[in-house]
């Protein structure tokens, strides 16, 4: 057997899902994303959502005003998808470098969703605008169907929605977000070069039953919800293989603990702070270490049509543990979903170097 290696050094990697959120909550989770990742896709569900590509660059300039001193970190911009979105936004967004993408939250699926899509042929247009000037539609692929029992909501999504809309529009380069059922991953697989994925550090390192061990946790909870134990492994699978449209994206989606551990929890798990020691973590258990950096530093990249970066960040083997909690804004705490746990990877705390 080959020695363990100590040290981990990659091309510095991207988090194609990230939400930031605003106000105080950007300035704490902006700190960590900058450490871990060079670029982040934003997601854009504020409340109100961001709809235009004016409120984008405002946000963008706002997220980069939070980056610490000696780190570069480039957020890339997503618009919100609604029934009423012209257009002609799309031929704006399309002129600027900042905006990439459009996210569709169908309604009511998920956090700040409310003013999602009510009815994907409302849209058509849109979309039709979107595959015509090369912007990316980034979508929560799960249905609202009440009748639909919650952990069938991604494979329903994709035989209902999904499927068609790949056939309307064969062109669109589509990212099924936070793939999280072996369905997904095999619809990805089967569906060509305009249609990717990503994938959380969490759904590779957790199933369904994390949610209950030992009474109900809240932290690991998170939209799509965590699946059975088959499609963890197909999801790591899917990670591992090399393939090039399955990419990192942490859909790390921070909210206060008090919000979490209610009695109507908030979806969302706080992994930007350990996201790269997750990946990692996960990978190696998998015999698939080597196979880290084309996930968390080609592919995302590549399937967006964006240069990879060039300098590097490194992971040491380290055992250490992730703090329980962490001040977030006026008397609140944000706790990491690997908080209180002991990690084996560490990045280093010169990370990142240039190149
Ligand atoms: O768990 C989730 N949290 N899933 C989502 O789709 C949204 C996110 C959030 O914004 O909190
Ligand atoms: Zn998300």
């Amino acid at each position: 057997m080959p020695a363990m290696a100590d040290t981990l050094t990659l091309i510095r990697p991207d988090d194609w899902h990230l939400h930031v959120r605003d106000g105080a909550a950007l300035q704490t989770v902006t700190a960590h994303s900058a450490r871990q990742f060079a670029r982040a896709l934003i997601m854009p569900n504020l409340r109100p959502p961001i709809t235009t590509v004016a409120q984008a660059q405002a946000y963008r300039a706002r997220i980069l005003a939070a980056v610490p001193e000696g780190l570069a970190f480039e957020p890339v911009m997503s618009l919100y998808l609604t029934d009423r979105l012209p257009p002609e936004e799309i031929a704006r967004a399309a002129q600027t470098a900042d905006v990439r993408a459009l996210k569709l939250y169908p309604a009511g699926a998920t956090t700040n969703s409310d003013a999602g899509v009510t009815d994907i042929r409302r849209i058509y247009p849109t979309l039709e605008a979107m595959q015509r000037h090369g912007l990316l539609l980034l979508v929560h692929g799960e249905v609202v169907d009440p009748a639909v029992d919650i952990f069938d909501r991604e494979a329903v999504f994709i035989e209902r929605v999904l499927t068609p809309l790949r056939r309307d529009f064969p062109e669109l380069k589509i990212v099924l977000e936070h793939i999280t059922t072996q369905e997904g991953a095999q619809y990805v697989r089967d569906a060509g070069p305009y249609t990717g994925a990503t994938i959380t550090a969490h759904h590779l390192l957790y199933n369904r039953n994390a949610i209950f061990a030992g009474g109900l946790r809240p932290h690991y909870y998170c939209l799509p919800v965590l699946k059975r134990e088959m499609h963890r492994r197909s999801l790591v699978q899917a990670a591992t293989s090399g393939h090039p449209r399955f990419f990192l994206g942490t859909d790390s989606a921070p909210h206060p603990a008090h919000l979490k551990e209610h009695a109507l929890g908030c979806a969302g798990c706080y992994t930007a702070l350990t996201a790269l020691e997750m990946y990692a973590q996960a990978f190696e258990a998998a015999g698939a270490l080597d196979r880290l950096e084309a996930f968390a530093s080609f592919h995302g990249a590549d399937f967006y049509g964006l240069a990879r970066n060039t300098g590097t960040v490194t992971l040491r083997r380290e055992v250490w543990t992730v703090p329980d909690a962490l001040p977030y804004g006026e008397g609140a705490t944000l706790k990491p979903l690997s908080g209180g746990e002991a990690l084996v990877w560490r990045l280093d705390n010169r990370s990142p170097e240039a190149a």
